[in-house]
């Protein structure tokens, strides 16, 4: 670690003057950052604002069209992430792409063999690795392959990765948006020691109680320009709220009252990996939430009933009478859609245009009439991209070029559009920007209107509170526990009961 540094000593890292384009969109406009060393900064902005282009421009992902850098007070520039990583600087990224057969010992050390020759043996590799992912309590074995872990748990080991190469400074782009309220505070802790070890830290998160919590200085950023720079102490959330949209967003969760109608859904006695005697009923109208930690097997069961999954025994209702569901394509073709977690998965075709994957889902309802007609869904497809403020220049452009969360607003829009009975959503917010997510919670509530069921999987207990007329609690693939609208509102549930009723109280 340079802790010799005598001159420019504050910062570890500054830029100034970078621009990047792709084609005609420009991503960042002549933006500027300054990083303290050991401080925790905020990345700020709406969804395309620039954060995950600027953050890569730093870490050779991309090469910038302008500007400058200096790490450790010396010029800096990054070919490719090694180079980074070799300098000091190591990026989290926020589309976790990790290669499903390495080992999570080789995923550690993927790229830094070379650097260290011991490595190459396999055993001292193993061994190393093992070491490090005990200093961080992780529950698998160095020799678990990647694609046995959960999104979460390869979070943890790109997190780890960084951490164990001796970085001095972390990227760390929207990092929480997979973690439950346990995993999240486990990485606070961890930033905190990295803090003391005077790690510097670039924090991108949506969430601005995390924000809060954990940032000391915060830099936003609009439309590709950087805005400016506050500490925390010095901040508000609303004053946070305009400089990053240049506007007021009111009410985050506009939660209406919508007369509940009959059931429209309904499991019963639902076993399989990672759950077991799940029974539940979804009435026409209802938002019906469900919390738990990561892992307590609420996307697990909902992936089950889509047909992602196998589903060991249990039965299925839709309208009072018992369905079966094999596939996916099944369970849209009896009108349940649903938003993954992982959005690549079953969500997005990257290299389509972001038309032909709102207007993907032939649903039974979509059939009949719209996708005759060309000019319609070319219509709908724009008002819906429009009213979720889908950041393009032309829905033509592949989703690929689109920023996470405006991948995140594609899916949305797509299962919206096709009007299902059933509508399950898990995380349906994450990695969407304060703007974006009020309307997402509006058209959740528009659709309820309209007598969509619709099932709300969210890690943000607020979240699940504000939208919710009903929450189930999952703990340890079991219910444990549901909770009213009425409870809410009267106050005598909170936050805190519904956490202890997800650690098995
Ligand atoms: N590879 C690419 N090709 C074309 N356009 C791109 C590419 N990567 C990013 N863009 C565009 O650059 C702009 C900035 O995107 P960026 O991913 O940096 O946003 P972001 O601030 O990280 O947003 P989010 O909060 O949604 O992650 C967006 O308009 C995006 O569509
Ligand atoms: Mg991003």
């Amino acid at each position: 670690m340079a802790k010799n540094n005598t001159q420019n000593d504050e910062y570890v890292f500054e830029c100034s003057g970078i621009s990047k384009a792709f084609g005609g969109t420009q991503a960042l406009k002549d933006v500027q950052l300054h990083v303290k060393r050991g401080e925790v900064l905020a990345l700020l902005g709406e969804n395309g604002a620039g954060k995950s282009t600027l953050m890569k421009a730093i870490i050779g992902l991309h090469q910038p069209d302008s500007g400058t850098m200096t790490f450790e007070g010396k010029p800096y520039s990054a070919r490719s992430p090694v180079d980074a990583m070799n300098a000091g600087i190591s990026m989290i990224h926020q589309e976790l792409n990790p290669e499903p057969h390495l080992t999570i010992a080789e995923s550690i050390f993927l790229k830094r063999e070379s650097m260290n020759g011991i490595f190459l043996n396999k055993k001292a590799q193993n061994e190393r690795a093992q070491k490090i992912l005990d200093d961080f309590n992780f529950p698998y074995p160095a020799t678990t392959v990647m694609k046995k872990l959960t999104i979460a748990q390869m979070q943890m080991v790109e997190i780890i990765k960084a951490v164990s190469s001796n970085a001095r400074m972390i990227i760390m782009d929207e990092p929480t948006s997979s973690l439950d309220s346990e995993e999240t505070n486990h990485l606070f802790q961890v930033i905190r020691d990295l803090k003391a070890q005077n790690v510097a830290i670039i924090y991108i998160s949506h969430r601005m109680e995390e924000i809060f919590e954990i940032c000391d200085s915060v830099a936003v950023f609009r439309d590709g320009t950087y805005v400016g720079s506050r500490s925390m102490e010095n901040v508000t959330r609303p004053e946070l709220i305009s400089m990053m949209v240049g506007r007021e967003v009111s009410n985050v969760f506009p939660k209406i009252t919508v007369p509940i109608g009959e059931t429209v859904f309904k499991v019963e006695g639902l076993c399989g990996k990672g759950f077991s005697d799940i029974s539940f009923e979804v009435h026409a109208g209802e938002i019906l939430g469900f919390s738990g930690l990561v892992g307590s097997g609420r996307s697990e069961t909902m992936r089950a009933i889509f047909g992602l999954d196998r589903l060991e025994s249990g039965k299925i209702y839709l309208e009072g009478k018992e369905i079966r569901i094999r596939s996916p394509r099944e369970a849209i073709n009896q009108g349940i859609a649903m938003v993954n977690e992982d959005r690549k998965d079953y969500g997005l075709c990257l290299f389509r245009s972001i038309r032909e994957n709102i207007s993907l889902p032939n649903l039974p309802s979509r059939q009949k009439g719209l996708l005759l007609n060309q000019r319609r869904e070319k219509k709908e497809c724009n008002e819906y991209s429009k009213l979720l403020t889908v950041k393009t220049p032309s829905i033509e452009n592949n989703a690929f070029s689109l920023s996470g969360g405006n991948q995140q607003k594609v899916v949305i829009a797509k299962w919206i559009m096709a009007n299902p009975k059933v509508l399950i959503l898990d995380e349906p917010t994450r990695g969407v920007d304060v703007g974006a997510k009020s309307e997402i919670h509006a058209l959740m509530g528009k659709f309820a209107q309209e007598g969509m069921a619709i099932i709300m999987i969210s890690s943000e207990l607020p979240e699940v509170m504000g939208m919710s007329d009903r929450i189930l609690i999952y703990h340890e693939g079991k219910l444990n526990g549901e909770v009213t609208r009425e409870e809410i509102d009267c106050g005598a549930v909170n936050q805190e009961s519904i956490l202890a009723k997800e650690f098995g109280e």
